[in-house]
């Protein structure tokens, strides 16, 4: 990439310190509207990249002056970060809009916000602008970082602000974030996608990849790891492409290694990897990192090559498997792998189905996230011929969450008996007394214990898989 693309790319430091002193302007406008500090209530929809974006939302919501709530009725800002990936994601974003009308009438100086993938697309921000007229600001994926700016003019002007650019994206660094969790933290270390599978809308509203540099990655990297993170995520849509678009390019499996040598302890995630760039390389950086989390997360999305080609996957089921089956000879049990898959795939047969139960099969997953294909307006597939019917694909999808139900239950019984070092994130579900923790293959494992445990590694024993979690005891050391 030329520096002058690079630069293009990169929100300028004038840029970011404009919207400081907007968010000075914001502060100064709302403790003169309302009587107490106002609050925000921002609702997060879709993957981590929303999340991640979300936490920034929050960063400079505290710059504006703003306190937090999960209440959105005793909001005076109400926000929703959207996600266009399936019709169901957006009818939820509808829903729970149109729930806010009567709210907005009572509330006059609440201010009501919508943003993220599903606000980038051209129809659904004409449908708010015509249908919805009571949100005051909708604002795209690709100005986050302009936020201060675009709620002033929401404050002090008298129009409702729209504000969707259609671009390829840039990179904002030095964003305030307010992180959800004390003890996790997401990091996206890249943005955009070029891959334009057939059926996915994601890089129609994120634009084309673009990676952080990596100093930059490095940098947030160690402050994370100062103030007490344990769990870092690595953040991108398709993580491992990271760093071919820098100059010189850097590749994923360099910087995660780099990463893993870094003082200080801590366990490192990264998602969502694409099979065509999963290389033997990352593999094997993977296997040898004893702070890189043996999990795979490698979305294989159907197991015949005839559906693969059209949904412009740009690999073969075999090749899927060779990646999985060299993973498992590096890394044998402790490898835990999870995928991705859609049923339904416009002119996929029941032959072509059968295919995907039997590379499900095959691969053994911890566990599937599994989608019934929806069509996205403006993708490939949403124009292609779709002959089956819904019941009929609702059949088909019952078949593979059976089939992975009992590979699930199979492969949690692998693990009785076996001691893992865990990351103890959270309260338990199992009983009141219980605390639950993840092992490296990102297992959940309840046992007793205090709640004090709560953001260190313990080593737990599993002692009874049960359906998605299982029960352990703590050991003294992991034998
Ligand atoms: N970038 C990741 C990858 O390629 O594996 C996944 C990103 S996407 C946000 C998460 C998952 O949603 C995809 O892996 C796919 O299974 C599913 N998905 C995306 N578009 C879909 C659609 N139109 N209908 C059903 N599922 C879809
Ligand atoms: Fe969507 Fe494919 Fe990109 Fe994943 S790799 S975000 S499924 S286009
Ligand atoms: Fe949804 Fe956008 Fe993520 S479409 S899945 S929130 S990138």
């Amino acid at each position: 990439m030329s520096e002058t693309a690079k630069k293009d790319k990169l929100v300028s430091s004038a840029e970011l310190d404009e919207q400081k002193q907007f968010a000075i302007k914001v502060n100064s406008v709302v403790s003169a509207m309302y009587d107490e500090k106002p609050k925000a209530c921002v609702i997060t929809y879709g993957c981590q990249q929303n999340v991640a974006d979300s936490e920034k939302l929050k960063g400079m919501l505290e710059l504006m002056g703003y306190d937090f709530t999960d209440d959105r009725f005793e909001a005076k800002l109400i926000i929703f970060n959207t996600c266009a990936v399936r019709e169901h994601a957006e009818d939820r974003v509808f829903g729970n809009v149109g729930s806010l009308k009567s709210y907005k009438r009572k509330n006059p100086d609440a201010v009501l916000a919508l943003c993220g993938c599903m606000m980038q697309q051209q129809h659904i921000a004409d449908k708010i602008k015509k249908s919805y007229p009571f949100v005051d600001l909708v604002f795209g994926t690709h100005v986050v970082h302009r936020f201060p700016q675009l709620l002033y003019k929401t404050l002090t002007g008298k129009k409702r602000v729209f504000e969707i650019p259609d671009t390829d994206g840039v990179i904002a660094e030095g964003i305030p974030v307010k992180r959800d969790a004390d003890s996790k933290a997401w990091l996206p270390i890249m943005y955009g996608c070029n891959n334009f599978c057939s059926y996915c809308i994601v890089p129609y509203v994120r634009g084309r990849e673009r990676s952080r540099e990596k100093a930059e990655i490095i940098k947030e990297f160690k402050e994370l790891v100062c103030q007490g993170y344990k769990e870092i995520t690595l953040l991108g849509q398709n993580v491992n492409s990271y760093g071919k678009d820098l100059a010189p390019s850097v590749s994923f499996a360099s910087l995660l290694r780099e990463l893993n040598d870094l003082d200080g302890d801590f366990r490192i995630r990264f998602m969502t990897s694409h099979p065509k760039d999963c290389t033997k390389e990352l593999i094997e950086t993977m296997a040898s990192c004893d702070k890189v989390a043996q999990h795979l997360h490698l979305p294989f999305q159907s197991g015949s090559d005839r559906v693969l080609k059209a949904m412009n996957r740009k690999y073969t089921r075999s090749q899927y498997m060779e990646l999985i089956n060299y993973a498992r000879e590096l890394m044998g049990d402790e490898l835990s792998v999870t995928s991705d898959v859609i049923v339904g795939f416009p002119g996929e047969t029941y032959e072509d189905f059968k295919q995907t139960l039997s590379l499900v099969e095959e691969v053994k997953a911890t566990s599937l996230f599994t989608f019934i294909f929806s069509p996205r307006k403006g993708t490939p597939a949403a124009e292609m011929d779709d002959p089956v019917s819904r019941e009929e694909k609702s059949k088909w999808f019952k078949e593979l969450t059976d089939l992975q139900e009992r590979i699930s239950a199979e492969q949690m019984a692998l693990h009785k008996g076996k001691t893992y070092k865990c990351f103890v994130y959270g309260k338990g579900k199992l009983a009141d007394n219980y605390v639950a923790a993840r092992n490296d293959g990102n297992l959940i494992i309840e046992f007793e214990g205090d709640e004090s445990l709560i953001g260190t590694f313990q080593n737990i024993k599993v002692i009874e898989p049960l359906t998605f979690v299982m029960r352990g005891e703590i050991v003294k050391e992991k034998n």
